[in-house]
């Protein structure tokens, strides 16, 4: 007897595919983003969508939904064929497409409850049924198993917490299709399982999951099938448990990647920047630590340990009500950024959107601001040939994908955003770093060009602090961890003790000998 389902797939035989796209082509002025790229979901499957930042995926993911018009090609959902020129993303989430996009799409002056049922609120009376919606949040809440404040404006929520709620709002409609498009690059380990726990309930009710992520071990965790891209090409489409690591590496870079972290300095000069019992309200309290020249200390911590709070008030950005800084043994009040950058800081913040970048702004402008005062001539005329080759320089050590530095920055994909953010300060000749996230959306080999570039940085003698919720980047590049569990230091992790156990019972609040 033959089975019901494809051997190990799980997937009903003869299934009618819930998306297919035929030899899709999508042309931006300048940029062909996909060229003649088939992709196919069929129901009850995780499929993962890989490629450098660049690639496509967000392309792809987005004339599924009716975003992009592509310029070729054919669409079929549920084996039904679109009309292309009438689909948009209404018309998508009717026929039970939904997404989350790798940039938030929320209303930041609405509450979480507004955002998560904004075009679907309950009336009674023609009036909107607030109990009825906070009844329904809080079911989906349950079953998401996340608890966010839904009754503040989303800006004052945290950036994993944002990204709960795009995810809430993409479950809560009755939909078949689910795209997340790095939904897990700001989420820790805990969440992340709990998302790969909600795609397990979702698969069995016969969805069909797009998984869009740079973090590769979740396709090995999470995907049934994966589709490589790369410069918008179709390179390989297949089973997961085909493949291993090394080998999807390979197909998304092109190459071997034999070496991951580089071999860590330990030539350490003076203390270059030290904090002592830094206190602030409902963020953190009494924090001690302290950075040498040539050395990259990290901060972990689960969502809401007060990470992020923290390089923020070493930059200036928010406000502490005790403790104190020293910069080179000298105590300072650092009152602003601006303060904060004379003083030899640069901070990458992790919502390069709204802090990173200037998103009027183009590559050369974005890259050069923080440094213009370096490419004044006389004191008085601004260096423009100077300031692109700089510009040049630095962006192409980055690997940056893109075809004139005079382009826009909102048109680039999400990573070379986030390269960009990078470079401008490596331009700016920074002595102490505070990288929050600084990888977050970088694929695989350009992750590789930003730990050279971390290297490099602390053999010039920087001091480097970073945030990162992937533990494996801080082993891999801190030489001490410093792990943050509700606000306060709960444990410092070096030389042996730097094993994933340890970190993970420490941000837990468990320490361990
Ligand atoms: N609206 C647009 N206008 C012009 N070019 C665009 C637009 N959207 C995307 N592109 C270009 O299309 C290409 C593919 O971008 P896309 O965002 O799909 O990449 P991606 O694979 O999602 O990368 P990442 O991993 O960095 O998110 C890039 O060269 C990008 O600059
Ligand atoms: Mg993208």
């Amino acid at each position: 007897m033959t089975s019901r389902f494809q051997a190990e797939t799980g997937i009903p035989n003869g299934a009618v595919p819930l998306v297919e796209l035929r030899h899709c082509t999508m042309e931006f002025p300048g940029v062909r983003a996909l060229d003649n790229v088939n992709f196919t979901l069929m129901p009850g499957e995780c499929h993962g969508l890989v490629g450098e930042n660049g690639a496509g995926k967000s392309t792809l993911s987005k004339c599924i939904t009716g975003e992009n018009h592509m310029t070729k090609g054919e669409l079929f959902i549920e084996g039904r064929k679109v009309r292309l020129s009438g689909y948009s993303i209404h018309e998508s989430q009717r026929l039970g497409i939904q997404v989350v996009h790798q940039e938030f799409q929320l209303m930041s002056e609405m509450t979480g409850l507004e955002n998560i049922f904004i075009g679907h609120y309950a009336r009674r009376g023609g009036l909107i049924d607030w109990k009825a919606l906070t009844k329904k949040a809080r079911e989906l809440m349950d079953f998401l198993q996340c608890d966010v404040n839904l009754s503040v404006p989303v800006r004052y929520l945290r950036t994993a917490e944002k990204q709960i709620i795009q995810l809430a709002k993409a479950v809560q409609a009755e939909s078949k299709v689910l795209i997340l498009d790095e939904l897990t690059a700001v989420l820790q380990e805990k969440d992340i399982l709990n998302i790969f726990r909600i795609i397990g309930i979702l698969k069995a009710k016969g969805m069909g999951i797009v998984y869009i992520s740079h973090r590769l071990n979740e396709i090995f965790e999470c995907c049934d099938s994966y589709t490589v891209l790369c410069d918008g090409r179709h390179i390989h489409s297949g089973n997961v448990r085909d493949i291993d690591k090394k080998e999807l590496i390979k197909m998304i870079i092109g190459r071997e990647l034999t070496q991951v972290y580089p071999p860590m300095n330990r030539r350490f000069g003076d203390v270059m920047l030290e904090v002592k019992g830094l206190t602030a309200p409902k963020a953190f309290r009494d924090i001690n630590f302290y950075v040498r020249s040539g050395e990259v200390i990290g901060l972990a911590g689960l969502v809401g340990a007060g990470k992020t709070e923290l390089v923020q008030a070493i930059f200036g950005t928010h406000p502490l009500t005790g403790g104190k800084i020293f910069i080179k043994g000298k105590e300072v009040t650092i009152k602003n950024p601006r303060h904060a950058i004379m003083l030899g800081l640069g901070y990458v913040p992790d919502e390069r959107r709204t802090l990173g970048l200037n998103m009027k702004f183009d590559i050369k402008e974005n890259t050069v601001l923080p440094s213009m005062s370096r490419f004044r001539k006389f004191k008085l005329f601004q260096d423009h040939r100077a300031e692109a080759q700089a510009a040049y320089d630095i962006n192409e050590k980055l690997e940056l994908n893109y075809y004139s530095l005079w382009q826009s920055v909102e048109k680039l994909s999400g990573g070379n955003q986030q390269k960009i953010v990078i470079a401008k300060w490596m331009l700016r000749n920074s002595e102490i770093f505070l990288l929050d996230e600084p990888t977050r959306g970088i694929d695989v080999g350009a992750k590789f060009e930003i730990y050279k570039l971390i290297d490099a940085l602390t053999r010039q003698g920087k001091s480097v602090i970073m945030v990162s919720p992937e533990l494996e980047e801080l082993i891999g590049l801190c030489n001490r961890i410093y792990i943050l569990y509700e606000g306060s230091i709960m444990d410092i992790v070096e030389g042996e003790r730097k094993t994933q156990e340890v970190i993970i019972s420490s941000l837990l609040g468990v320490k361990e000998k």
